[in-house]
């Protein structure tokens, strides 16, 4: 879960690196590096903290080819000998974003063999590696691809040497890699966001691709060493989706974006009559005969949004639904259902857990694999017979926001193709969940018009220690997607409850000083909602209730309420969600964190 970008080209390429660093600096943000090949040697930069510091640092420096890397610590603490790149005896520099798994045992060897580390990450014994072969006669690609061979675990790499200015290498297993194609210049980086402003010409490439790149030309072997062809697409993410424009920060502008996101996500099904399971690709008819049960899993704020669908895919489809959270089910000895449809959900597509968790449900004998992402050529995506992608655009804060709304539309919409296959959904009902689907973007819209409120309301929590997110049924996933949020970005500790789990134990830490937040729709939960609150304002809690019209909860001493619009039926955790967000955007604002890049935290977990 770091970032890498490299290019090779005719004019110095210092600030294209440093740009593309900056773009991916939501891939990990605790130190930062760059070399060049200048002259016959190997200049590097290296610090910890922010990319702009590394700018900072190497305002001087010069060279048409070179690697860069933003640090996500695995091994070793964020330190400027930690940072990438890492070297070779001055020969060979190396960028890795993944894990070696067996580091260890190849870091005792090069050790022995003569070897001095200069950090404690794994990814020294590569460029170790590769010096050793290199230095024994092979080409750079030839030693590149001889270490990867000892590799175990995941990567994506750049490597040059200071004995060759014309040649950058670079390879991928398991983590992300793409090339971007510029006149007389190449390109490769984690992702396309950071080539946007340099090329939006860009090859996929595969696991287990090695790429030579020269100024005018590639070649990509494949992991056999073949030379292969992978197609050239030209990228459709715009320059503009992943600048900041007016926002303060790319949270902000990730829920505003919101309506436009669900419409977009919606398009398929917008401008039809019905809903059909094509949408979910071309096997999915037969597949989804074939199902008798949903298995979701996910990690993080994907989790959530799987939690929510349970209740949908039950209820509406009357299909039975297990979520579970990846990095569990990958090690858990489950009783595997190959009639069940195993569905992953992720915003990046490539996170660690859900991959392996992916692997894990295949080898156990699922066939029926359904992978729901923003990201299209993602691991998961590729890994899956049917695919959904979801329209959100880039997400680059590290709280994810329109990533989670736009998946409980995907899996709203899976519910209602199952409800029909199953004879659940009458025509007439399906038009009503169409118009609903429709009404959506505006409805958020209207929700994000509580902004100022909810600014307003944010200033009271930024002196508390705790918090407690209350919900019923549906929207108790949405009480722990509240609480996540509020977490992760403001550093306040959370928890979220189902409200009638309260008198179990968490009302005991009620008092004063605990805001209780309670997601309150108008639905058939809200009188047993109604009493659960009582419960708390009887011990003295302070509630912020944020309340559908209709649900008549009077505001009073100690009950703060939020006026949202008309209850949204089925659809309302969508609506209710988006409250929850902009109170943990605005109490991080109080507080004077980092918001888009949170302390510890990375967007994409690329590791275990
Ligand atoms: C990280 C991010 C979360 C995200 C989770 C799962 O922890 O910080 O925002 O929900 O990974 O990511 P995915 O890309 O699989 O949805």
């Amino acid at each position: 879960m770091c970032g890498i970008v490299g290019a090779i080209a005719q004019r110095n390429i210092v600030p294209i690196l440093l740009e593309g660093l900056q773009r991916l600096e939501y891939r990990g943000y605790d130190s930062a590096g760059l070399v060049v090949v200048s002259e016959g040697q190997l200049t590097r930069m290296r610090s910890t903290g922010r990319v702009a510091e590394l700018s900072n640092i190497s305002a001087d420096i010069q060279g048409t080819i070179g690697i860069a890397h933003t640090r996500w610590a695995t091994h070793g603490v964020p330190s400027e000998r930690n940072a990438h790149p890492h070297m070779s005896r001055d020969l060979i520099a190396v960028v890795h974003n993944g894990i070696i798994e067996n580091y260890e045992a190849i870091r005792t060897r090069l050790v022995a063999g003569g070897y001095e580390f200069a950090s404690d990450t794994d990814t020294e014994v590569i460029a170790h590696l590769i010096h050793s072969h290199y230095v024994n006669g092979k080409t750079l690609l030839g030693a590149t691809q001889a270490a990867l061979t000892e590799l175990v675990g995941a990567y994506a790499i750049g490597v040059i040497a200071s004995d060759n200015p014309d040649q950058l290498i670079c390879a991928r297993r398991g983590s992300p890699l793409l090339m971007g194609i510029g006149i007389g210049e190449n390109f490769f980086a984690s992702d396309v966001s950071a080539l946007l402003p340099v090329t939006n010409k860009v090859v996929y490439l595969e696991d287990g691709d090695v790429v030579e790149m020269g100024r005018q030309s590639y070649r990509i072997r494949d992991a056999a060493g073949e030379i292969v062809a992978r197609p050239v697409q030209f990228s459709e993410i715009s320059n503009e989706s992943v600048q900041l424009g007016n926002y303060r920060h790319y949270m902000q502008k990730e829920i505003h974006e919101q309506p436009r996101a669900i419409a977009d996500t919606l398009e398929s099904v917008s401008n039809s009559h019905s809903i059909v399971p094509g949408i979910f690709g071309a096997e999915a008819a037969a597949c989804f005969a074939d199902i008798d049960s949903i298995l979701i899993l996910a990690c993080g704020t994907s989790y959530h949004a799987g939690l929510v669908a349970r209740y949908w895919l039950e209820e509406i489809a009357g299909i039975q639904c297990t979520v579970e959270i990846a990095s569990e089910y990958r090690y858990r000895t489950s009783v595997a259902n190959p009639r069940a449809l195993v569905v992953v959900l992720s915003q990046s597509g490539e996170t660690a857990d859900t991959q392996a968790a992916l692997s894990h449900a295949k080898s156990l004998g699922h066939v029926h694999t359904l992978a729901i992402c923003n990201v299209p050529e993602s691991a998961l995506v590729r890994q899956s017979k049917l695919r959904f992608l979801t329209r959100a655009g880039p997400e680059i804060g590290v709280a994810s926001t329109k990533a989670f709304t736009t998946q409980l539309v995907a899996l709203f919409l899976l519910t209602l193709v199952l409800a029909k296959l199953r004879g659940r959904l009458t025509a007439e009902v399906e038009q009503l969940h169409l118009h609903s689907l429709r009404h959506l973007p505006a409805a958020t819209q209207k929700v994000l018009d509580l902004e100022p409120q909810i600014a307003k309301l944010a200033e009271q929590f930024a002196c508390k220690r705790h918090a407690l997110f209350l919900g019923r049924g549906l929207h108790y996933p949405i009480a722990l997607e509240g609480a996540l949020k509020l977490k992760e970005i403001s550093y306040i500790h959370a928890e979220a409850y189902p409200a009638g789990e309260l008198k179990h134990g968490p009302l005991a830490l009620v008092d004063k000083d605990m805001p209780v937040i309670s997601v309150a729709p108008n639905d058939m939960l809200l009188e047993k909602l109604k009493s659960n609150l009582h419960e708390v304002r009887a011990r003295g809690g302070e509630l912020y209730v944020f309340a559908d019209a209709g649900t008549h909860i009077r505001e009073e001493e100690g009950v703060h309420i939020m006026q949202m619009p008309e209850h949204a039926g089925f659809l309302s955790p969508i609506l209710h969600t988006i409250p929850l967000q902009l109170l943990a955007y605005y109490v991080a604002l109080q507080k004077g964190t980092d918001v888009d890049k949170p302390r510890n935290l990375a967007k994409s977990v690329t590791v275990e």
